[in-house]
């Protein structure tokens, strides 16, 4: 793993939907599906770097898709094409793509999809199944649909696809594996429905994060194992061995 920050011209940075943004930087960047860039589009504040995804990767540029939550992602959304970011990884673990086979579901609330377009293009061989969740309007689920035997969406107000949350719509049993991102409420109850119906569930953790790299203990999350690093450890953990507080 790279441990230091490089700077990349920006080549893209497009509102895609209502707070979300797709980033393009120039360059060969590597990275294994599931892995993250530490990012920041600032010199001192704020002070920590930022965790974001990869969403796209190839010989030109890497790509980012980020919802605007705070100072940080603000401030990132207002760089324009030509300005410079710094960037840090890969980080953390990924997804094994290599040894995900057979009928896939992959399970995202809100911008938890982000990290499975380039999850999704790396599996071989299999039947992947997407069910995705927003809150009103869905967004990079056409990009998925290239890849993917069947896209469901949901939404909260039945604006778009199922009303209601992903939980309703899928049935663990019918599939071999399971990945899942989202909000902790809905990875506890995939993660629960997997493990009550005997399905393999690798779940995409979120914490805060300071270094990036294992050092600080600041985004620890608590496992049947004790304590764990989410920039280090995972974020891709087996969701029997998370104790999510949700
Ligand atoms: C491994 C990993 C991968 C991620 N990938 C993506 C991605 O692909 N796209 C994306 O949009 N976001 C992603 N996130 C979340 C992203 O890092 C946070 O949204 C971002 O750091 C918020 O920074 P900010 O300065 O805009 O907001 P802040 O001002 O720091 O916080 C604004 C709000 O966001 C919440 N928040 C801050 N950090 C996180 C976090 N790490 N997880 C959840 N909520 C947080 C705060 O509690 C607060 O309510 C990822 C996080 C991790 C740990
Ligand atoms: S952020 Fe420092 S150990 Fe994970």
């Amino acid at each position: 793993m790279q441990q230091v920050y490089v700077e990349g011209k920006i080549v893209i940075n497009k509102q895609i939907e209502k707070n979300i943004y797709m980033i393009s930087v120039e360059g060969k960047f590597e990275a294994k599906p599931g892995q993250f860039y530490m990012i920041r589009a600032w010199d001192k504040e704020p002070f920590l770097s930022r965790p974001i995804s990869v969403y796209d990767l190839d010989d030109e540029k890497i790509s980012f898709v980020y919802e605007v939550r705070g100072k940080g992602t603000e401030i990132l959304s207002k760089k324009n094409c030509g300005d410079a970011i710094k960037l840090m990884g890969p980080c953390g673990n990924g997804f094994d793509v290599d040894k995900i086979k057979g009928k896939i579901a992959v399970v995202t609330g809100g911008i938890g999809i982000a990290p499975m377009l380039y999850t999704i293009k790396s599996i071989k061989d299999s039947k992947i199944d997407i069910f995705a969740g927003f809150r009103e309007k869905s967004y990079i689920t056409n990009e998925m649909k290239k890849y993917a035997d069947n896209v469901y969406i949901t939404t909260d107000n039945g604006s778009e696809g199922y009303k209601g949350n992903v939980a309703e719509i899928f049935n663990p049993i019918e599939y071999n594996a399971v990945l899942c991102c989202g909000p902790t409420v809905m990875m506890k109850k995939v993660s629960n429905m997997c493990l009550n119906s005997g399905t393999a569930c690798l779940i995409s953790m979120e914490e805060k994060m300071a270094c990036g790299v294992g050092a600080c203990l600041g985004c620890a999350c608590n496992t049947s194992d004790g304590k764990k690093r989410v920039c280090k450890d995972g974020p891709v953990f087996w969701g029997r061995e998370v104790i999510l507080s949700a």
